[in-house]
């Protein structure tokens, strides 16, 4: 024992010492309460701190005006619902690029500073109890629908495989290289607006089909010049936007990646891939990494199909993430327990929890684990038994609370789950004959 202890201990009566060993005990117990190990703040690579360890993940609202793609009222007023959520981050849904390859006709688009003031009070709302906001940044690739995009580029012009997906999808065309340079640009253009409109970071979406994840995959991208053929050039993209986007935002800025563990498909990105993706993103200094799974033809993002419960559903992946960087990591998917949340932190394996779904049923979630008057997000079962359906109304239920929140109403819990999907169908799958989508002027060699 070392001496300046020693002395303390022999001038301790023995009630004093007994105290003492009590109090250290609490203390330690204290420590290791979910309230205590989430609320920890946590310091960023560019030097930024997060409030906590909850980040609010990204669910694309659908609530902008579909003329312009600008954010409003409904966006601000659900923002300041999730203000109070207790989360330290919050990240929007899908902010699209540009306003062609969009993930929908509602979704915010930021292009230009024609929307500076709406996207300051955005900010604002969302930041009003001290939580920072992170616009994702995307473009949607191939999975932008016939509605809004007259036809959608990619790295390759490659069909769906799943067949319930081709009415809704048109089949993309390949990218020129001049274009993919100007979406790397717009990319860098987008993040800029969102430091100047008052977000505290931007988080480019690399995950779930999307364009960026679009040239990491095998299946889509079939290029053989500079962005594909071998898995170094077909992360070329991610890298050179993350790089563009670090010229534009500065080096005190957040920006994070959300990157697939696997797209789950024979032949597409595969998890010994995304480890050469996570060193190079550590090169390139990321300040948090995201991770997650799948895409539109594999929906593993939502979780396992089973009925049996597993939390955390890439906690192994980052597992072996965190066993090759130093990079902090945020893990989304299947949190729904206090004490899941806290061991993933407190394994060292986790820094930051994502959620998301738990978030559109009870919005103040974080806050109430933080102070111990929850230990658990409540369960719904929305399941029909149709896989397709099931898969659509994990999205449209949880849009239809996050409405609801928009217009300044609780969320329904007991909102139907038929009523809700044939309502979602109506607006979203049925393909409408009369839609003029989007198109990009047509490069001068493909
Ligand atoms: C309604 C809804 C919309 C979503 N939109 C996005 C999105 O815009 N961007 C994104 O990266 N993930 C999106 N996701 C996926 C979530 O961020 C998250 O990865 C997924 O829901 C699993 O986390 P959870 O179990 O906490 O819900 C969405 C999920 C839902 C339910």
């Amino acid at each position: 024992m070392a001496k300046p202890f020693r002395m303390l201990k022999e001038r301790m009566s023995l009630e004093q010492r007994e105290q003492a060993a009590v109090r250290a005990k609490e203390l330690i117990e204290e420590m290791q309460r979910p309230e205590f190990l989430l609320s920890q703040p946590l310091k960023l690579p560019c030097g930024a701190t997060l409030p906590n360890r909850f980040a609010k993940a990204a669910m694309t609202e659908q609530m902008a005006d579909p003329t312009t793609n600008a954010p409003n009222e409904a966006i601000v007023r659900l923002y300041e619902r999730w203000a109070a959520s207790g989360a330290g981050m919050l990240l929007t849904g899908n902010v699209m690029i540009d306003r062609v390859c969009m993930e929908n006709a509602r979704n915010v688009a930021v292009e230009d500073e024609r929307d500076l003031e709406l996207l300051r009070r955005w900010a604002d709302a969302a930041q009003s109890k001290g939580a920072h906001l992170w616009m994702q940044i995307s473009h949607a690739g191939r999975q932008s629908p016939k509605k809004v995009t007259k036809q959608p580029v990619a790295p390759s012009a490659v069909p769906f495989q799943r067949g319930s997906l081709k009415p809704i999808f048109g089949t993309a065309r390949a990218l020129a290289e001049p274009e993919i340079h100007n979406l790397i640009g717009a990319f860098a253009r987008t993040a800029a607006i969102a430091r100047k409109a008052g977000f505290k970071g931007v988080q480019l979406h690399g995950a779930h089909g999307y364009l960026i994840s679009e040239f990491l995959s095998p299946i889509v991208n079939q290029r053989n010049d500079s962005w594909g053929g071998t898995p170094e050039k077909r992360m070329r993209f991610l890298i050179e936007a993350v790089r563009a986007t670090r010229n534009a935002v500065g080096a005190d800025f957040p920006i994070g990646v959300k990157l697939n563990s696997a797209d789950f498909q024979r032949g597409g990105f595969s998890e010994e891939e995304s480890m050469n993706v996570v060193r190079a993103l550590e090169a390139e200094s990321v300040d948090l990494l995201e991770i997650s799974g799948g895409n539109y033809e594999n929906v593993a993002m939502m979780g396992p199909d089973s009925t049996r419960k597993r939390e955390a559903y890439f906690l192994e992946y980052a597992e072996k993430v965190r066993g090759v960087t130093k990079m902090p990591l945020m893990l989304t998917g299947g949190f729904r327990t206090a004490s899941a949340m806290a061991d993933a932190v407190s394994s060292g394996a986790v820094d930051v929890v994502g959620i998301a779904r738990p978030l559109c049923t009870e919005p103040d979630l974080c806050a109430r684990i933080l102070d111990g008057t929850a230990d658990a997000a409540r369960e719904f079962d929305i399941r029909t038994g149709v896989k397709l359906f099931d898969d659509m109304l994990q999205s449209f239920w949880h849009n239809h609370q996050m409405k609801r929140m928009s217009r300044g109403l609780d969320p329904n819990l007991s909102a139907s789950k038929w009523m809700v999907l044939a309502k979602g169908m109506a607006e979203q799958v049925i393909a409408n004959p009369f839609a003029r989508g989007r198109e990009y002027p047509q490069p001068a060699e493909v």
